[in-house]
């Protein structure tokens, strides 16, 4: 049982997949227009229409193709897509020059979406004062046949419709932001009372799903996997694993930019708890030396990714079996290809967004397990976590029973430490990083910080300042402490850590690291910074 989302540009698109997954039915998302049969293959049981920047009346606006209603399923419009059922049904609506954003009451009357009777209410209402978030111009200001109202709010008469004939439903509010208040019982409603969905969608199912799907593609062929030691990878391999045992070879490259202990502790769990075949290898010297010199971030990115590949094709040769040349095809026909390479890419990577204002968006990094891999390589991509959001990855991963501290643990850049370590990367350099980090870690463990923020880390600066220790002067390098809060790492906001969290790791670091004398805390949130500074 599924859903179909359509995006038209608004920025909680994915916000809807995530609720409408927790509410445990699988979703898709898909850009409004997509091509029909897309969308109709997944076979939904219902469409929800996302908002989007737009008025129904610029020129090139996004419009509502028409097998949405004639797919005959239940439709849920959200602000925009209440504005394109009114306006493609006979509807009207009026454009105003009035943005209303953020918290808004509004009064709405009992129904599927809805019933009565919700908490904090008198008994004796009928219809229910609700505090929601609201982001719209357009109003819509006459219903279209076969519809009635079910909500309003002072700057938006008609602020929710419904054709109950029809099953289409509307809302001017948006219920997947957090600020809504019952907004994710709405969405709940939606897809289980109107669309008659079950809650089908738990960590047990996708593990069975996933496992039937990764058999199918892999059949007899052996699966190469390299783990970073991050969740996303560790989840995938421990999920291939569970799906065809010894055909998954993992391979743990050793760049020389890995956290301090992070090697240990992947052999450990890997081979030693699951008992997965693992190669590990230590490659920093030929990782360190491609990087001579090389100060460029995206420069940093598009080495890194390519070394990555290449190793791993190194290790095929050596330690998998010998193959003659013969058998290394560079064929694009993808299943003549006789390894597949294992990524822990998720649903968010590979979203495409089709809102008006994404498609001129500018390219602000590359994630190199997307768009960094050779053209040429010599694997199919095998990538079975890429339907999934990171909330889902982390129960399967506790659902096929790995250890807490890598399920819980933050996200880390492929690149690893090569994009924390700011100009030129050497191992006296990344050492110095290491250290400092492995501070701070434990320092914010020590406080349960690292559970609280969503990613925290150090950034070696490429300044050097001068300070006073004992009673002698020193000229030594500065970093930087990043913490940061969010939901979905496109936006975040600088963590308030308290002052003597914060004044603990930078007397530490200066004192323990020999080479640092200066810490600084970073307070840009995202925008206007990124949350790695490379
Ligand atoms: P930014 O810095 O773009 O980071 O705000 C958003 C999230 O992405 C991670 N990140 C990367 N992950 N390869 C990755 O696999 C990369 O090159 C890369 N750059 C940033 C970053 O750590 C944060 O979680």
């Amino acid at each position: 049982m599924t859903i179909a989302i359509l995006d038209f540009g608004s920025q909680f698109s994915q916000l809807i997949a995530r609720r409408v997954r927790e509410a445990g039915v699988y979703c898709e998302l898909f850009p409004w227009d997509a091509p029909p049969d897309r969308v109709t293959a997944i076979m939904p049981n219902g469409i929800i229409l996302s908002g989007g920047p737009n008025s129904v009346y610029d020129a090139g606006a996004p419009h509502l193709q028409p097998y949405i209603i004639e797919a005959a399923v239940p439709v849920l419009g959200i602000c925009y897509g209440m504005h394109l059922l009114a306006h493609a049904l006979g509807g009207q609506v009026t454009g105003s020059n009035k943005r209303e954003y953020g918290q808004a009451q509004v009064q709405m009357l009992p129904s599927e979406l809805l019933p009565g009777a919700i908490a904090n209410q008198p008994a004796s209402t009928e219809d229910m004062a609700l505090s929601v978030w609201m982001s719209h111009g357009d109003n819509v200001t006459r219903l279209p046949p076969g519809f009635e109202s079910i909500a309003q709010s002072a700057n938006a008469p008609i602020s929710g419709m419904v054709d109950r004939a029809r099953k289409l439903y509307a809302i001017q509010f948006h219920p997947e932001v957090n600020h809504t208040q019952h907004g994710r019982e709405i969405i709940s409603n939606f897809v289980h009372e109107i669309c008659g969905c079950d809650a089908s969608w738990s960590p047990g199912n996708i593990v069975e799903q996933s496992i039937k799907r990764i058999k199918q593609q892999v059949g007899a062929r052996q699966v190469i996997c390299g783990l970073s030691g991050g969740v996303d990878s560790s989840v995938a391999a421990a999920l291939v694993h569970r799906a065809i045992g010894d055909q998954l070879t993992c391979v743990f490259v050793d760049t020389g930019m890995m956290r301090k202990g992070e090697g240990d502790q992947v052999i450990e769990t890997f081979r030693q708890n699951l008992g997965i075949r693992l190669i590990a290898i230590n490659a920093s010297e030929d990782f360190l030396s491609a990087l001579h010199n090389v100060s460029d971030p995206e420069a940093k990115r598009t080495i890194i990714g390519e070394k990555f590949v290449r190793t791993f094709e190194s290790v095929l040769d050596s330690e998998i079996g010998a193959q003659s040349d013969s058998d290394w095809q560079t064929s694009t026909d993808q299943t003549s290809k006789q390894f597949l390479l294992c990524q822990g890419t998720l649903y968010p990577d590979v979203i495409e967004s089709r809102g008006p204002e994404r498609q001129s968006a500018a390219k602000i990094k590359t994630h190199h397990n997307v768009g960094g891999l050779p053209a040429n390589m010599r694997f199919e991509l095998l990538e079975p976590l890429r339907f999934l959001f990171k909330d889902e990855v982390r129960n399967i991963g506790l659902e096929l029973g790995l250890p807490d501290d890598i399920v819980w643990r933050q996200p880390f850049p492929g690149p690893g430490l090569a994009v924390r370590c700011l100009g030129n990367i050497t191992w006296e350099r990344l050492e110095r990083l290491r250290a400092a980090d492995a501070i701070m870690q434990e320092e914010f463990a020590r406080e349960n910080l690292l559970r609280t923020t969503s990613q925290a880390f150090v950034v070696l600066l490429p300044v050097r300042s001068v300070g006073v220790m004992g009673d002698g002067r020193t000229y030594a390098e500065v970093c930087a402490i990043r913490a940061v809060t969010t939901d979905d790492f496109m936006t975040a906001d600088w963590a308030r850590i308290p002052y003597d969290v914060l004044a603990r790791v930078s007397s530490r670091i200066v004192n323990e690291v020999p080479g640092i004398n200066r810490v600084t805390y970073d307070i840009t949130s995202k925008p206007p910074g990124t949350i790695e500074w490379e």
